[in-house]
């Protein structure tokens, strides 16, 4: 069966679309087919990472959700050079045009037609594991985030160690239960080096009720390669590469292995 792990953040800049990418990147080194689906209308740069060519781009995501497309035409191979053969991966973008955003919010869309339509859509490219990237908060577009975590099987909510991360995470963690998606997990990232790791486990996980799936330090590196394509690719051998082929293993384990 399809797996299906959705990435969310309480805010913006907290790297959701940096460990999306990543984590395809991982699954399709490692031979997997993967999709992944960028359910986020406020240009989320998944585009930017994979390198996926504007010019290329005809139907995006927003035509998928709005009917106006059937999948296939909405999502591109964007399989980069893998040391393996085998592994794919297929992107649908978002539309960041404002005009298809207003579109989207006034007209909705059907969230269980897109649901078995994806699942459809992803046994026909044979896919073994959607990602599925959100926007961040709740506040805005909310049946999109809706959509997102109906499709989950597993949640990363990512979180920096932040004060002003806290309650949207709570918040999030509070709907998804509404929503019973069926594995929730929390995931620390850019976590500063001042912070003991031990302590940090313990009263994020007594805090939400949710395992803690990683915790990857701020690094350097990554800030300085910026969003120019996928850092576990061009550094295999990084400490945070090797945290987040841990953390892909950990997610494509069948469910439960994260139960707390
Ligand atoms: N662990 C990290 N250390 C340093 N920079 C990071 C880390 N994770 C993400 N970033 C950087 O933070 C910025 C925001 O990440 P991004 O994935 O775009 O966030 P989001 O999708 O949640 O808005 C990007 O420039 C990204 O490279
Ligand atoms: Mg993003």
């Amino acid at each position: 069966m399809l797996e299906c792990v959705v990435f969310h953040a309480a805010r913006e800049g907290t790297g959701s679309s940096l460990l999306t990418a990543n984590t395809a990147a991982i699954l399709a080194a490692r031979g997997r087919r993967v999709g992944v689906v960028e359910a986020n209308l406020h240009d989320g740069g998944l585009t930017l990472l994979f390198g996926l060519a504007e010019q290329r781009i005809g139907a995006t995501f927003n035509d998928y959700l709005l009917e106006r497309a059937n999948g296939s035409a909405a999502f591109y191979d964007v399989t980069p050079a893998l040391p393996q053969a085998g592994g794919r991966i297929w992107l649908s973008p978002a539309s960041s045009r404002p005009r298809d955003l207003a579109t989207l919010l006034q007209t909705g869309f059907r969230i269980e037609r897109i649901t078995d339509d994806l699942f459809t859509l992803a046994a026909t490219l044979q896919l073994d594991m959607l990602l599925v990237d959100t926007h961040a908060g709740l506040q805005e577009v909310s049946l999109l985030t809706e959509l997102s975590f109906a499709l989950a099987q597993t949640l990363v909510l990512v979180l920096r160690l932040d004060q002003a991360d806290y309650q949207g995470t709570g918040v999030a963690l509070d709907v998804a239960r509404t929503l019973k998606v069926p594995q929730i997990v929390l995931l620390a990232n850019q976590v500063a080096a001042a912070f003991d790791p031990v302590n940090v486990k313990q009263e994020l996980e007594a805090t939400y009720g949710a395992k803690l799936a990683a915790m990857l330090p701020y690094s350097t590196d990554i800030a300085a390669h910026g969003s120019a394509g996928l850092f576990v690719l061009r550094y295999p051998k990084h400490p945070v590469t090797l945290l987040l082929n841990d953390l892909t293993s950990t997610l494509s384990q069948r469910p439960n292995s994260l139960a707390t």
